[in-house]
Parts: structure tokens; sequence; C-alpha cells
């Protein structure tokens, strides 16, 4: 079987771990052949390929990106669509896709499959926002990208005795900011689940000032301040019609020296998150799940994806996928507000 890989939406470490672990396995094991199509979508749309053997995908695992390019294409714009696909595939002699994307990507490739494309998936966000899966690669990557940060801001932080906020990304969800937060020992916390006023800010910020400590204020890029409707965002839409976050962190920090006194810096990490070599964790988890996608086009598991459970890797099916975002339990969010201030 020859199948094609692409890598679709915002980049992640951990996708060239992916991609080895499907050629390793669907060469050596599975008797498998494989094109990678460049810039994800795009590739595929456009016939852009290039041969993919056990020779390309060496000593990958640890590098950052994707050797194959990405974007944030939709398929069905343009020229895309199901029977422009299905006909490159023929000409190319391409029997099945592997797609590795967010949700985005995972949408598209649920429509593709339903109009009888042979496509399994493989779940990629650094948000950890697919209710499907445990864990998604990439995620514990920045985490400690972005503690590493803050245990940065901190040290300037006390040296000027100012307050520091650190945005972090996180669309939807506020998993990254949670765990780099905790991590870091932030006294504030804001995530897109939570409602916060500027009044809970401004009395944790005093608190921890107030015992001499500077403090670490870290944000979500999708966290709505308690006035707002939406998450802020000034660079209008990406491809799939979503609003580019990024921005909060540089809004709060004026807000939080009027309101206390005490001077704010702000400080973005934006795209840091999600660049450099992946951590051990994501190099494992990225191997197991490109391995196992080998294994689901054998067993033509068409419209699925591969997901961790546990510590197990299973198939679920797109609809399910789709279905539901992988929130902060309140529990969790009202576990870490215990140690704010
Ligand atoms: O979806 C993953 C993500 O990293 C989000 O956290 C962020 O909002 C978005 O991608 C940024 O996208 P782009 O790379 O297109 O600016």
């Amino acid at each position: 079987m020859r199948i094609g890989i692409l890598t679709s939406g915002g980049d992640c470490p951990g996708l060239n771990a992916v991609i080895r672990g499907i050629v390793l396995k669907g060469t050596e094991i599975n008797d498998q052949e494989f094109v990678g199509f460049r810039g994800g979508w795009r590739g595929v749309v456009k016939s852009d390929l290039i041969e993919l053997g056990r020779a390309n995908v060496r000593g990958i695992a640890k590098e950052g990106g994707t050797i194959l390019g990405t974007s944030r294409t939709n398929p069905f714009e343009g020229e895309g669509g199901p029977e422009r696909i299905q006909a490159n595939m023929e000409r190319e002699g391409i029997d099945a896709i592997i797609a590795i994307g967010g949700e985005g990507t995972l949408a598209a490739a649920k429509r593709l499959t339903d109009a009888g494309l042979k496509i399994v998936g493989v779940p990629k966000t650094i948000d950890n926002d697919l209710d499907a899966t445990d864990y998604t690669f990439g995620f514990d990557t920045a985490v400690q990208i972005a503690t590493d940060a803050m245990d940065r801001l901190r040290t300037t932080g006390d040296s000027h005795s100012r307050c520091m906020v650190a945005e972090v990304m996180g669309r939807h969800v506020g998993w990254i900011a949670l765990h780099s937060g905790m991590a870091a020992g932030a006294h504030a916390i804001l995530i897109p689940e939570q409602k916060t006023t500027m009044d809970e800010v401004r009395g944790w910020v005093e608190s921890a000032n107030a015992r001499g400590r500077s403090p670490l204020v870290v944000v979500a890029e999708g966290f709505i301040p308690g006035s707002a409707d939406d998450a802020h965002s000034e660079r209008g839409l990406d491809a799939f019609g979503r609003p580019r976050l990024g921005g909060i962190g540089e809004r709060l920090a004026p807000m939080i020296e009027e309101m206390t006194g005490i001077e704010t810096r702000a400080t973005t990490l934006g795209h840091i998150q999600r660049g450099g070599v992946p951590s051990a964790f994501d190099r494992v988890l990225a191997t197991r799940l490109g391995m196992a996608a080998s294994d689901s086009v054998q067993a033509g598991n068409w419209g699925q994806m591969v997901a961790l459970r546990g510590t197990e890797i299973e198939n679920v099916g797109f609809e399910e996928a789709l279905g539901k975002l992988k929130t902060v339990p309140q529990a969790r969010y009202d576990e870490a507000a215990q140690l704010f201030g």
C-alpha cells in the first residue's frame, strides 16, 4: 500500500517523530510505501509530493518543526475538494492518507472521509485540547519551555520589584497556563474556562507583593477578562475562520499597574512554545502514535484517529474526536487557585 503523509495546522514539537514512527513501522513491518505531501492540505490539492523512505527520516525524532512543512490551508477552498484530491491520489498511485493535525485538520479529514477518501488521523495540538486523547505530543515540550521562561521572568521581576505577566498559548483551554503556572509558582493563572474579575487579579497581585514577592501572573491567550465578551484578537481570522489570538498580556499589564501601583511588564511567549526539540515524553508519545497510525491504515480504520488513553494507544472515530474540547476541570483550577496570591 502507498500512503501519503501530511502535517497540517500549527506546527508542534514531535511532528517529525510521528513521521519517523509511521515510516519505520510501515516500511519495516507493514510492507507500506510512503510519500509526504508538502505544506499540509496544500500539498494534497496541488500534488506537491516527496518520496519518504527510511533514509529520509533518519535521526529526525529529535528535530523540531516538520520536514514536510505545514500550512493552515483548507482543502475545501479554491480548487480543492474531494473529487480533485481523489483524482490526484489516483494519478500518484496513493491509496490512503495519514493526516497529522489538530481540530481544523481532523474536521477537514472527516468531511473528506465522509466523501469516500481513505484517511487515518493523528491528533496534534500543543494546546492539549482534544478530549478524545489524554495527551497530545508537543504539550509537554511547550509547558517546559513556558516554565523555563517564567523562571527567568521571576528573577528579573524580583530584581526590579515588578509584577510580571506571562502570556502563553491556549486558544480555548488553559492547560499550558495551568501546568506552566503551577510549575513556576505563579501567583495568578488566568484561563479561558474561568471568568476572573480584575478585582480578583488585583487581590492576588497585592497579596504576593505584600509578602515581598514579585507577582507572576500567567495568562492564556484565550482568556476573557470579566468585562469582555470574547478573547482578545487584533489580527483577523485564520483559514478556518477562527480569530488569531495574542496580546491579552499586553492589555492586562497596564490595567494591573493602574489598579495596584506596581510597575508591571508583559511578555508574550508566542511561537517560542512551538519551536525547538521535543521533550523525551513527546518523542515517545509521537513515535508510538506514528507506529499505531501505520497499523491503523493496515487495518483499514478509515475515519479514525489514534489516541492515548491512559498508557495505551487506541482508535477513536473522527466524530468522537471532534465532539468535545478537553477543558481544564473546575477541580483542577480550584486546586491551583488555593496557592494563588
Ligand atoms: O492551535 C495551536 C495554536 O498554537 C494556538 O494555541 C494558537 O492560537 C495558534 O495555534 C497560533 O496559530 P498561528 O501559528 O497560525 O499563529
